[in-house]
């Protein structure tokens, strides 16, 4: 029978329980014997495993964060320290381990892989900011989060004839401040991908102003960094006060959405069949929202495209 590993790496993100619950059960099915490897690659290196039944996955899958912790493991980025791992592979009889994370955690499978040990990669991350798929596990939930609190923003920013500028997560991507300005009908949006002017964002307030609007939603990509700065500038140029929140960990946290739920399934079932296959070096991903695979190196050199429809959409109706 084969024997399988499933860990998560990276950032944490919810619904990543659901994928694990997903591989532990697919492989139990199949007659496999599956082990948690803990806190990433760093739990392969010191041998942090833990055999696993279908108990162990009980009462997981409406959970955030991860059972099997996480953690980033900058030995495994060197030759010397993958191989390390290999040796931890074939020590435990391991024929296959699925990694959910991004796209570091990706490359680490690759270089595992190459080492002769099947690896398939889940994207687990709640910056959608993976290439080769449409859709990360966690992304769903972040932004769900997310526009809640902005609603509870609003309330006080209406309340006080103010301005609020929301800082959200993403890394270097804009995929969850688009997506979340859209949903709360903000003023502006402004990511990374794209270059901004207070001053013409500062005018188009003024604006609305003579129509009626009294307050305000901006939302900042964490990856464009200045909210403060952003908040401070709008102020001096509208007069209107201005607060600037920003969202934090609370968007890596909570029980998965449906979405998120039925994703991690599907992705963590479908890793499954391809290491019974023994077939390694692939990402699961979405695309036109069916799941499929693709081989890591090609998953790491494609490029996602900008939401520019929705952005147009957003910005024309914003006033
Ligand atoms: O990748 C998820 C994420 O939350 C990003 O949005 C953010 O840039 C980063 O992780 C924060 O990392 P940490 O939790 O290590 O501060």
């Amino acid at each position: 029978a084969k024997k399988i590993g499933v860990l998560t790496s990276g950032g944490d993100a919810p619904g990543m329980n659901a994928a694990v619950r997903a591989v532990c059960r697919a492989g139990l099915a199949k007659g496999m014997e599956v082990v948690g490897i803990l806190r990433g690659y760093n739990g392969l290196l010191n041998g942090e495993v833990i055999e696993m039944n279908a108990r162990t996955v009980s009462g997981i899958i409406q959970r955030g964060g991860t059972c099997l912790y996480t953690a980033r493991c900058p030995e495994f980025r060197d030759i010397e320290g993958v191989k390390k791992g290999r040796d931890k592979c074939l020590e435990m009889g391991l024929d296959g381990i699925v990694v959910i994370g991004g796209d570091g955690s990706f490359r680490g499978a690759a270089d595992l892989s190459a080492q002769g040990i099947p690896c398939i990669g889940l994207p687990g991350t709640i910056d959608n900011d993976i290439s080769c798929t449409e859709y990360t596990i966690g992304y769903d939930t972040a932004m769900n989060t997310a526009m809640e609190m902005i609603d509870k923003i609003r309330d006080t920013a209406q309340s006080h004839d103010r301005c609020s500028v929301v800082e959200v997560m993403g890394r270097n991507a804009g995929h969850i401040a688009i997506n979340v300005a859209a949903a709360v009908g903000a003023e502006a949006v402004i990511t990374p991908e794209k270059p901004y002017d207070l001053n013409a964002i500062a005018q188009k307030m003024e604006q609305t102003k003579k129509s009626g609007k009294t307050h305000f939603i901006i939302v900042v990509a964490e990856g464009v960094g200045k909210t403060e700065y952003i908040t401070r500038t709008l102020q001096d140029i509208t007069g209107v006060e201005s607060r600037a929140t920003i969202l934090g960990h609370v968007q890596r946290g909570g029980s998965p959405t449906v979405r998120d739920r039925v994703v991690a399934t599907e992705m963590g079932y479908h890793a499954v069949e391809l290491l019974e296959q023994g077939i390694g070096n692939r990402v699961v991903g979405m695309k036109d929202n069916k799941i499929y695979d693709v081989d890591i190196q090609e998953a790491l050199s494609m490029k996602k495209p900008f939401e520019e429809e929705l952005y147009k959409i957003l910005n024309e109706t914003a006033f």
